[in-house]
């Protein structure tokens, strides 16, 4: 039992990953509160069942969950999600920023409105979220009160490598990494980690919402032994993040999928041209950034390589 007597906050954990997170928190001792606006794929609509469904399970299997259906785009319905596990379970330890909604275009397609929606329910609601935990984990320990926070964002390789047709949620996933990393420097101090993942599953965001990567996720699933991408696999990686026992992983992006989780290294230097004196003449800072480039220092995983490295032993 990682988790004994912690109290997390899971959201948007009514379907996929997140109901797999919220399933294994409270199985290892966590009450969680489990929030799902229970939209569409695409952030329309709402649905009170699927979070309801997952405390119905949780509470059948023995452990304490509440639902919560906020959308956590909204900064005083984040508050209330953060107040929903205070006034529930007495504190909160835990939060898991995992809710989202895709509406993939290319950039030159892309609407206002399809740009704001995204960049709403990934980076906002996880800032609203996190704004709201910080706080309340800054004043406990103000009144002496440790309370071990952890927040664990949910990037993506859409925003760590790129992904064509997403210009909206790939930059979204990327500044979510990016947050955890500022969230454990600005709350170390206060006994806080900040740390991301970023999942590889199968779900109805990966397959039903878009159907040009369903042929990739389908792949491995072919081989019929291991499901790569059940979204189980990614719940025992948020478990431990969550726990007592990770207090000294801090800003740390992890990628995990099908029983494997790799450590990632961001942006970091891995070349350099310099010139002392005048600044640069441009032409000339371009020949030599060109032999520099030619290392082929900078080249960059891909999915296919990603994928590949999941298979082999
Ligand atoms: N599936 C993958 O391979 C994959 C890869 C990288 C990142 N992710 C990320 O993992 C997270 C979970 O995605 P999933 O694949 O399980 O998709 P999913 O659609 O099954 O689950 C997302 C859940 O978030 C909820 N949600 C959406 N907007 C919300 C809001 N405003 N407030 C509260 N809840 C809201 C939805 O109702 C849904 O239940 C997402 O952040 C996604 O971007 C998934």
């Amino acid at each position: 039992m990682l988790l004994d007597g912690r109290v997390a906050i899971v959201t948007g954990a009514g379907r996929g990953i997140g109901r797999e997170e919220a399933l294994l928190l409270a199985k290892n001792g966590a009450k969680v509160v489990v929030n799902d606006l229970g939209g569409s794929f695409d952030g329309t609509g709402s649905d009170d069942s699927p979070a309801q469904q997952v405390v119905d399970e949780i509470k059948a299997a023995g452990g304490e969950a509440v639902a919560n259906f906020e959308s956590v785009t909204d900064f005083a319905g984040a508050k209330r999600i953060v107040e929903c596990a205070l006034d529930s379970f007495g504190k909160l330890n835990i939060l898991v920023n995992n809710a989202g909604i895709l509406r993939d275009r290319m950039i030159f397609n892309m609407s206002e409105d399809e740009w704001d929606a995204v960049l709403n329910v990934h980076l906002k609601g996880s800032f609203n979220c996190a704004r709201h935990a910080c706080e309340y984990w800054r004043e406990q320990h103000k009144q002496g009160n440790l309370l071990n926070g952890r927040v664990i964002n949910t990037s993506s390789d859409a925003g760590l490598l790129g992904s064509p047709g997403q210009p909206n949620y790939g930059p979204a996933k990327a500044a979510l990494a990016t947050m955890a990393i500022i969230v454990d420097r600005e709350m170390q101090k206060y006994g806080v980690t900040g740390n991301a993942i970023a999942p590889l599953a199968r779900t109805r965001m990966t397959v039903d919402a878009t159907p040009q990567t369903a042929g990739l996720m389908a792949g491995p699933e072919e081989e019929g032994a291991h499901d790569y991408f059940d979204p189980g696999h990614i719940a025992p990686l948020v478990t431990w993040l969550a726990s007592e026992d990770a207090a000294d992983v801090h800003g740390e992006v992890f990628r995990v999928g099908g029983g494997c989780v790799w450590l990632m290294q961001g942006w970091h230097s891995v070349g350099t041209v310099k010139k002392k004196g005048a600044p640069w003449d441009a032409a000339e800072l371009g020949e030599q950034l060109k032999v520099e480039l030619a290392k082929g220092n900078t080249a960059k995983e891909d999915l296919g390589s990603v994928f590949k490295s999941l298979k082999q032993d």
